[in-house]
């Protein structure tokens, strides 16, 4: 596994590391030992970062994430968020009671007294012109509540304008052969402003795995059947906002450039760390095999020029008027 800075945090994170939504719900049914078992083998695989939420299984993931960080005695750094407690996201929710309360059920949850990152989790536009929000997040640092914080954005827009705010260290956001926007102009400035990168959705939940068909099935409690078209949450989290039959057949075309020995998902990880912004990819995995399958592409070679200008290609003609314009 390889080690890239995250901003100005001075921690080293894995290159490829965990996201720990699936192992918590909205993915259909996963067990704990299931949950467990992958956070052990990515550990085992040298994941040193892990990323979560409050909300994920309502509590479920930071807490299966507190109980192997007990049993482990690697240094392992977690990032959480808060924000998607409240009924309906408006920006007055964001208030220093609220973030106060949410962050002190994910210092319980996660058996710690500092949260290392806390991310706001995708907060409404509006929060990026509310600088009291960010000076709440100012106090909790001082307070010794949170190490540092940081952002989880939808749109390109938000990332550029929170990166104006000094405090914050890093940003995730959805970037993958399917979401190429971020690449144009936001990595540059978080580059220069050194602020960390967290590719999120890399995957493009699972079709970038190679093995989803056109009659794969997902579970009633799985956002790939109950948010395909956004239902519950913002449609660009599910397939990446790209519509299942279109990502299907971009995959295809993804297949034929594959390398020897390297699979789909590995690719499309690497893909990602073709881009020395990024400090580091965050792909789900809910058993043993998928996280290992995923943490090989640290070890998979750089893809070429060529390589790199098919998959630019194939998004700029089959994939970016679905998706560039909208996020
Ligand atoms: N708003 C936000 O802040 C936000 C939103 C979304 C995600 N995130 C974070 O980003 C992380 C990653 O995104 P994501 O989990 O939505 O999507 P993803 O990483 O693109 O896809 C993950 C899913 O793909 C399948 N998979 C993973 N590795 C595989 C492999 N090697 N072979 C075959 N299948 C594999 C698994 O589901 P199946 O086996 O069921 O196919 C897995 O749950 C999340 O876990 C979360 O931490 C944050």
């Amino acid at each position: 596994m390889e080690y890239r800075s995250l901003g100005r945090t001075g921690w080293k994170v894995s290159e490829v590391s965990f996201g720990a939504w699936a192992i918590g719900g909205a993915w259909g049914h996963v067990s704990d030992a299931d949950g467990l078992a992958s956070l052990h083998k990515a550990i085992d695989c040298g994941v040193n970062f892990i990323d979560t939420a409050d909300v994920y299984g309502d509590g479920r993931s930071e807490r299966l994430i507190a109980q192997v960080k007990k049993s482990r005695k690697e240094q392992i750094i977690i990032a959480t968020k808060a924000g998607r407690r409240l009924p309906k996201q408006v920006v007055e929710g964001y208030t220093r009671a609220n973030l106060t309360a949410w962050i002190e059920d994910s210092l319980r949850n996660l058996s710690v007294d500092t949260l290392d990152l806390l991310q706001l989790h995708c907060p409404p536009t509006e929060v990026y012109y509310r600088p009291e929000v960010f000076g709440v997040l100012d106090d909790l640092v001082k307070a010794g509540k949170i190490r540092y914080y940081g952002v989880s954005v939808e749109k390109v827009e938000e990332a550029l304008k929170a990166i104006e705010f000094p405090g914050v260290q890093s940003v995730q956001i959805i970037f993958n052969c399917f979401r190429q926007r971020p690449a144009e102009l936001f990595f540059a400035q978080a580059k220069q402003k050194q602020v960390g990168i967290l590719a999120r959705v890399p995957l493009a939940s699972g079709l970038l795995t190679g093995k989803l068909r056109r009659d794969s099935t997902f579970a009633a409690d799985d956002h790939r059947n109950f948010n395909r078209h956004g239902n519950a949450f913002d449609v660009g989290e599910t397939f990446s906002g790209v519509d299942y039959e279109t990502g299907l057949a971009a995959v295809e075309e993804i297949r034929k450039m594959l390398p020897n020995g390297v699979s789909m998902s590995q690719f499309a990880l690497r893909w990602i760390l073709m881009f020395d912004a990024v400090s580091c990819a965050i792909p789900g995995g809910k058993s043993p095999a998928q996280v290992s399958d995923n943490c090989a592409a640290s070890s998979v070679s750089s893809l070429n020029h060529e390589t790199m200008a098919a998959v630019k290609r194939l998004y700029d003609q089959k994939i970016r008027p679905l998706v560039h314009q909208r996020w």
